[in-house]
C-alpha cells in the first residue's frame, strides 16, 4: 500500500505556556512506497513522531491529507478509522510497551488474542526468526533492551500487517542489536511491506531505501 502525506501540519494548544499555537510539524509532503524502507531521522523535538503518528492514522493532521493509495484516510469515521488501522497497519511505539503481566509470547499473542484470532504457530515462528525463543516464557522485566524490542517487532507484525512503522526501535540498543533489528525490519520491506522507522542511527542509512530529515517541523531532502 501506497501512502502519501499531502502537506500535512499539526498544530498543538500549550495551555501551560499560556495559549500559544505550537506548529509541531509545519507543511509537510512525503510518500512511502510498499517493498521500500523509509527512514524519518532528527533532533528530539524536531515532530518525528507527530508526523509518524498522522501518516499511522492515529493522529488527525490540522491541515492537509494523509492519502493511503489515494483515499483520504481521515475522512473515514472512528470505527472505519479503527478497524482499517487493526487490519492495516502494525506500529512499534517509542520507549517501552510491554505488558508487564503477560509473558513474551503472550505480548507477542496480544493483538490476535484482542480479535479471537488463533496465532500460536504465527507466533512461535516469529519467536524463532527473532530469536528470542529462549526466553519466550519470561516476563518483560526479565528482559534485556534489545529482546524487549524485538518482542514489540514481533507483536506489531503478528497479525501480518502490510505496513510496519517504529518509532525509534533501536533507541537503547548497542550496534549488534541495532544491526540485527534493522535487518529484521528490511526484510520486512522485502517482503513487499511499506516500513517506515524514526531512528537517529547513522547505520539506518545502509538499510533505507529513502532518507528524510526533519528539523523544527520542517522536512529537508
Ligand atoms: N500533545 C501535545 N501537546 C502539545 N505539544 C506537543 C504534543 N505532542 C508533541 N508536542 C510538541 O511537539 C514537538 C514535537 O514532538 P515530537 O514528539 O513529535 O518530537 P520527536 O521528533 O519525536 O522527538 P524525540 O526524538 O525526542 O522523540 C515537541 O516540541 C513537543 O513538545
Ligand atoms: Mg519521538
Amino acid at each position: 500500500m501506497e501512502i502519501s502525506a499531502k502537506d500535512i501540519k499539526k498544530e498543538f494548544i500549550r495551555e501551560a505556556a499560556g495559549t500559544n499555537v505550537y506548529t509541531a510539524v509545519n507543511t509537510c509532503s512525503m510518500e512511502l512506497k510498499p517493498g521500500s524502507l523509509t527512514v524519518l531521522k532528527g533532533r528530539s523535538g524536531g515532530g518525528k513522531t507527530t508526523l509518524m503518528n498522522m501518516l499511522a492514522g492515529i493522529l488527525k493532521p490540522t491541515e492537509g491529507q494523509i492519502l493511503y493509495d489515494g483515499r483520504d484516510i481521515y475522512s473515514m469515521n472512528d470505527d472505519e478509522l479503527s478497524e482499517f488501522r487493526n487490519k492495516k497497519t502494525g506500529y512499534v511505539p517509542q520507549g517501552k510497551s510491554a505488558v508487564a503481566s503477560l509473558t513474551v509470547r503472550e505480548n507477542i499473542l496480544l493483538p490476535c488474542m484482542l480479535f479471537g484470532e488463533n496465532a500460536e504457530d504465527k507466533a512461535d515462528d516469529l519467536i524463532k526468526r527473532f530469536d528470542i525463543e529462549n526466553i519466550k516464557n519470561a516476563y518483560p522485566e526479565e528482559l534485556s533492551g534489545g529482546e524487549l524490542r524485538r518482542m514489540s517487532i514481533a507483536r506489531a507484525l503478528i497479525r501480518e500487517p502490510e505496513i510496519l512503522f517504529a518509532d525509534e526501535p533501536t533507541g537503547d540498543l548497542d550496534d549488534e542489536n541495532t544491526e540485527l533489528v534493522f535487518k529484521l525490519l528490511k526484510e520486512q520491506a522485502k517482503m513487499g511491506k511499506t516500513v517506515f522507522v524514526v531512528t537517529h542511527e547513522d547505520t539506518a542509512e545502509e538499510y533505507a531505501d529513502k532518507v528524510y530529515l526533519m528539523r523544527g517541523g520542517k522536512l529537508e531532502g
